[in-house]
């Protein structure tokens, strides 16, 4: 299904990624890379100002962001490794592709409607504090994934709208000139990807502050993992795995011999919730090893990551010019 197609992954520079971003998109995106014919990763810089004004803040989240992937095992040899903001061609790509866009779009894009949600339910008007980079950002967003004649995007399933409205976009471009100027895209959900529940139960996010660190010391991973939601029922009490919290847990980082080893412990009473914490945190900080000491690596040595992201826009950029290229082309009549 990938071999010989074009793969594009985007990520923004927000948040620090914990264990349920790490098992959820960023590993999968990176094997996923490794089966296409080409893999493009770049850094979504500016779809991050929107909403991070800090620059301190940005290039912080920007360095993890990148040091991760890197350690997560992205090899800039095969993928073309860039930053969004070095690309000067995908802004003018998006000035273009703004008058094929029907504010429609815009207008029933699902973050800008969430943002303007949240304001009537605090009672202020609709538009408040929502600036035009939010507004547009399917269009950005579209100039990403266009420029680089992407056959396929995979994403979480809150993106497929903004690849559909790519490839509604591509499509009225090339509907207008009657001929294929720009490849229609398809996103890709990887349905095998479970979501990682947080430590209390409900999906690990950010923003409910129930995740489990990724590339802190075992220290602060056990702390977090020791105070996942367990009941008072002694270890002798035989137990169904299932929706016991820490197993779930388990279950996404697990092999199939360590995840039957704990069913059968808490079937037969021989576990405790003590034991198959410990066994979690085994496995986390097992998954983790490598990938940690080659981030603090990276952090540590950021020259060297700047040099690949050069090395990633220099291969990146003459595709972009040849897209730019071919809209001007049309659009200008020359
Ligand atoms: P958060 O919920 O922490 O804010 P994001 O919404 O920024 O995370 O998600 C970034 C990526 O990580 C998305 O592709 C999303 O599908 C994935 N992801 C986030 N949380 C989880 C989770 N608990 N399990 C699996 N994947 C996740
Ligand atoms: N909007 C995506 C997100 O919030 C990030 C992103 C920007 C992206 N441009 C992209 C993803 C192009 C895939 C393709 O997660």
């Amino acid at each position: 299904m990938f071999k010989g197609k074009t793969i594009l992954t985007g990520v923004k520079p927000t948040g620090t990624p914990h264990l349920g971003n790490y098992l959820g998109a960023i590993k999968p995106a990176i094997e996923l890379g490794k089966k296409a014919g080409k893999h493009y990763m770049f850094i979504a810089d500016y779809h991050a100002i929107n909403a991070e004004k800090d620059p301190a803040v940005l290039n912080q989240k920007l360095k993890e962001i990148a040091c991760i992937y890197l350690a997560g095992g992205l090899n800039p040899e095969h993928s073309v490794f860039y930053r969004q903001s070095d690309i000067p061609e995908i802004p003018e790509i998006t000035t273009i592709l703004y008058a094929y866009t029907p504010k429609g779009f815009m207008n029933k894009a699902h973050a800008y409607k969430a943002a303007v949600d949240k304001n009537r339910e605090a009672g202020k008007p609709d538009d408040d504090g929502i600036n035009m980079g939010l507004y547009t950002y399917p269009t950005l967003m579209a100039a990403d994934i266009l420029t680089f004649n992407s056959d396929i995007v995979p994403v979480g399933k809150d993106q497929v709208q903004h690849v559909e409205i790519a490839r509604d976009i591509a499509g009225a471009i090339n509907a207008h000139y009657g001929k294929s100027l720009l490849h229609l895209p398809e996103y890709y959900i990887d349905e095998h990807v479970a979501v990682v529940p947080g430590i209390d139960g409900r999906k690990m996010s950010k923003s409910y502050g129930n995740v489990i660190p990724l590339f802190e010391d075992d220290k602060a991973i056990k702390k977090a993992i020791f105070s996942i939601k367990t009941d008072s029922r002694p270890m002798e009490e035989p137990k169904d795995p299932e929706g016991i919290l820490v197993y779930e847990i388990y279950k996404s980082i697990a092999t199939e011999e360590q995840l039957r080893e704990m069913a059968d412990g808490l079937h037969q009473g021989k576990l405790g919730y003590g034991h198959i914490k410990n066994m979690l945190l085994d496995a986390v900080v097992n998954e983790i090893k490598d990938a940690r000491e080659k981030y603090n690596y990276y952090m540590a040595h950021y020259d060297e990551v700047e040099e690949m992201l050069a090395a990633g826009a220099a291969k990146a950029r003459p595709v972009a010019r040849e897209t730019l290229e071919r809209l001007k082309d049309a659009v200008f009549g020359r």
